[in-house]
C-alpha cells in the first residue's frame, strides 16, 4: 500500500511540475501532460491523434508498450496514466 501511495504522489508531482509551463486554466491531467511531453520525441502528436477514438484501452496498452520498446521513457505508472488518458478520449481535439 505504501508503494501505491508513493507512486500516486509521484504522478501528482510530475503533473504539478509539468503544468508549471502551461497557461492558466489548462487541465493538469497527468496522462495528457505525459503524452504532450513524451510522445512528441520521435513523431508529432498527429500520429497519436490518428488513433484516438479508434483504439480501445487494450489497443492503447499495446501501442504504448510498443513505444516504450522503441525508446519512449515512461515508468510503468506513467504508462498506465497515458493509457488511461488516451483510452478515455473520443476526439483528437483532446490533445490540442
Ligand atoms: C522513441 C521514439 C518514440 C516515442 C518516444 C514514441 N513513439 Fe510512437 N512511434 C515511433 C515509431 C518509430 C513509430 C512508427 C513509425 C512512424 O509511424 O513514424 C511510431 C508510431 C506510433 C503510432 C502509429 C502506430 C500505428 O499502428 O499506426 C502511434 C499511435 C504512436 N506511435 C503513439 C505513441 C504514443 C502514444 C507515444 C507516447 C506514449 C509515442 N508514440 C512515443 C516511435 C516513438
Amino acid at each position: 500500500m505504501k508503494k501505491v501511495i508513493a507512486a500516486v504522489g509521484c504522478l501528482f508531482a510530475v503533473a504539478a511540475f509539468s503544468s508549471a509551463g502551461l497557461g492558466a486554466g489548462e487541465q493538469a491531467d497527468p496522462g495528457k501532460l505525459l503524452v504532450q511531453t513524451h510522445c512528441v520525441k520521435c513523431h508529432t502528436l498527429k500520429r497519436v491523434k490518428g488513433k484516438i477514438g479508434h483504439a480501445d484501452a487494450k489497443k492503447w496498452e499495446e501501442l504504448v508498450t510498443e513505444m516504450v520498446g522503441k525508446g519512449a521513457q515512461l515508468t510503468p505508472d506513467e504508462q498506465a496514466a497515458v493509457v488511461k488518458f488516451l483510452a478515455a478520449q473520443t476526439s483528437p481535439a483532446a490533445l490540442d
